[in-house]
């Protein structure tokens, strides 16, 4: 059985000793199951102290970016190559790396293909932003994002990959999309990668939702949608909330039965 996944990006928040406080945070109050793999996106700057504060056993860790040439003369970057066994994964092609970083559909599907050699699976990131779905467009937009992303993997090598489903008009704004609405687009990436893949490597591939996640909606997206887990901004910087999430995907996925 597929292990649900349940990332908190921290986006550009934290300092090193905030980033220490909430890692202590999480390992009091969030429970570990062994249907359930959390992982955690801190800045690069915190991810090498927060790498040796964290039970590994416990938490998984991503980068929140990388750059796809392993090594060389670019001023500022850090590669794929620098953070390996450092990070199991890495968020790549996040709507706000798009928006203001220009990152287009090629420079996406480098980075996969860098953190795929390096190791590190990409936590790859698909969803329209409010004016392609008003206009229609969602479903050409994910499968633009999809199929130009994976372009360079072999079908083993994109087995691995997550994608994370995030609408981009509903990130932030304490308001997902409708678990109706998500189970559309889950199905429409299923079906891109089936034609891509096959049927069963596209039943098996991991696909998360993200935008808006909080524990009080996960019930209803996990129970209603095919996502095998959550990509979660804002409430993962509180660790109530995170681990509320966590309480309530475990709550979900074992309801009407009395196991642990
Ligand atoms: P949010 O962010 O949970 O704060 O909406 C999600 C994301 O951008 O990954």
């Amino acid at each position: 059985m597929k292990k649900l996944l349940i990332v908190g990006n921290w986006k550009m928040n934290l300092n090193t000793q905030e980033a220490s406080l909430l890692v202590h945070r999480l390992h009091q109050h969030i429970k570990t199951h062994r249907d359930i793999e959390v992982v955690l996106a801190p800045s690069l700057l915190t991810l090498q102290p927060i790498s040796m504060e964290i039970d590994r056993r416990r938490f998984g860790l991503a980068s929140q970016n990388a750059y796809f040439v392993d090594e060389g003369a670019y001023t500022g970057e850090v590669s794929f190559n620098m953070l390996r066994e450092l990070v199991d994964y890495s968020i790549i092609g996040h709507s706000e790396r798009r928006r203001y970083f220009q990152e287009t559909l090629e420079v996406v599907r480098d980075k996969v293909a860098a953190a795929v050699r390096n190791g590190i699976t990409p936590i790859l990131c698909v969803g329209e932003t409010s004016p392609e779905r008003a206009a229609g467009e969602t479903q050409r937009v994910i499968h633009d994002q999809l199929t130009t992303a994976l372009h360079n993997l072999t079908p083993e090598e994109a087995a691995n990959v997550v994608v994370a489903y995030e609408p981009v008009w509903a990130i932030g704004t304490g308001d997902p999309e409708k678990p109706d609405d998500i189970k559309k687009v889950i199905s429409w990436i299923r079906h891109i990668l089936s034609e891509l893949y096959g049927e069963t490597q596209a039943g098996e591939q991991r696909v998360l939702y993200g935008a808006s996640v909080a524990p009080e909606f996960v019930r209803d997206i996990l129970k209603n949608t095919g996502v095998d887990g959550f990509l979660v901004g804002g409430a993962s910087l509180n660790y109530q909330q995170f681990a509320g999430i966590v309480d309530s995907a475990y709550a979900a996925l074992h309801e009407g039965s009395d196991h642990d």
